[in-house]
């Protein structure tokens, strides 16, 4: 209780958010995550599977209540996620054998969704999650970003320009109503340098694309870098992928970081402190680079919830208690 809310130690460099379920918005789970946190993230409750009925409907009942219980708390909300190969629904774009739509059928179907998406939560959110997860990992030649694309259920009934076609969707709605709402693209393995090569090479073209025929503005606002590190991530490899998105004129939001460490739920004092060392050079690094950084988000609010809870990457442990992470993330300084 006598913790120093994250948030506060942030306040003049960037938002602090953390990935919420509806039970995060309960008891001691609410506590911790009002007390260090100004933004949140719907860990699952906004992919584009679950926006819409067995009837293929749109239905945002469940989203609808967690983004007011969020807005309530006087958090600020951020959108993910508009077009995904996981958590989607696969009628989208395939038929009833498995095979892709026509690119008419899936492009239609792909702008019907994001249009309606966007429109729906409207400026109940800061951002979107457009685009997730489009490159693969570890792309052989990454320069050519096309031939790096995840061969995707929407990638094969459109092609590679589903990605742009998704954001000009957004943008579209964007425009007709007036709303400052940050448009992103989203990935993880975002230290692997081939990979933020062709995240680089991709943004860059489909930017200046745009920026050519609309007075130099930008159609991709800002890269997120989802942060799922582990012991063994360079933080120098995150400072060359940072520094390279930044180069482009965008924003970066570091938007789902963990790191594990130790295993089926144990972690060795030693393992406590590398894991908070490594939260601590990466808190520097985003502290140099604060004036380009949206927005630094968790990934879960504690090690027994989290999606890789036998690898304990969190900041307070199983039982709501602060580890050295959080120690780490409150003073990099004094803890390097
Ligand atoms: O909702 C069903 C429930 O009805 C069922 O009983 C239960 C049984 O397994 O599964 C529930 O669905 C689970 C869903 O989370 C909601 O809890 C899925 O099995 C489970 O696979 C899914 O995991 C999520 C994962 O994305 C899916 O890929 C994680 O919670 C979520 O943390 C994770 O988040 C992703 C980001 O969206 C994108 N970046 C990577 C990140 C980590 O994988």
């Amino acid at each position: 209780k006598d913790l120093i809310p994250i948030k506060d130690v942030y306040e003049d460099y960037f938002l602090v958010g953390n990935a919420v379920s509806a039970t995060d918005l309960e008891g001691n789970r609410r506590e911790l995550l009002t007390m260090h946190h100004n933004l949140a993230t719907a860990e699952n409750a906004m992919k584009p599977a679950y926006s819409y009925n067995d009837e293929r409907e749109f239905d945002f009942t469940e989203e609808d209540e967690l983004v007011e219980k969020v807005l309530e708390e006087g958090l600020k909300m951020h959108g993910h996620v508009l077009v995904w190969h996981q958590q989607s629904a696969e009628w989208l774009y395939t038929d009833e054998n498995g095979e892709p739509l026509s690119r008419e059928e899936a492009l239609e179907n792909l702008r019907t969704h994001v249009k309606t998406v966007v429109d729906h939560f409207g400026t109940s959110v800061v951002s979107w999650d457009v685009v997730n997860e489009a490159i693969i990992d570890n792309p052989p030649n990454p320069m050519d970003w096309k031939a790096s694309l995840r061969q995707s259920g929407w990638y094969q009934a459109i092609g590679p320009d589903y990605i742009e076609q998704a954001f000009l969707a957004a943008k579209e709605v964007l425009d007709e109503k007036g709303w400052d709402i940050k448009l992103y693209y989203n990935d993880y393995n975002d230290d692997n340098q081939p990979k933020a090569e062709a995240i680089y090479q991709m943004v860059k073209e489909i930017n200046e694309n745009y920026a050519a025929e609309n007075d130099g503005e930008l159609l991709i606002d800002g890269i997120g870098m989802q942060g799922h590190y582990n012991l063994n991530t360079n933080p120098e490899n995150v400072r060359r992928s940072l520094e390279k998105f930044i180069s482009l004129g965008v924003e970066v939001g570091v938007t789902e970081l963990d790191i594990t460490a130790g295993s089926e739920g144990v972690l060795t004092e030693e393992e406590a402190v590398a894991q908070g060392y490594l939260y601590a050079q990466l808190f520097q690094l985003y502290k140099e680079h604060a004036e380009h950084i949206s927005r630094v988000t968790f990934w879960g609010l504690n090690d027994a919830t989290s999606w890789r809870a036998d690898q304990s990457p969190l900041l307070f442990d199983r039982d709501m208690q602060a580890k050295p992470a959080y120690y780490a993330v409150i003073d990099p300084e004094k803890f390097i």
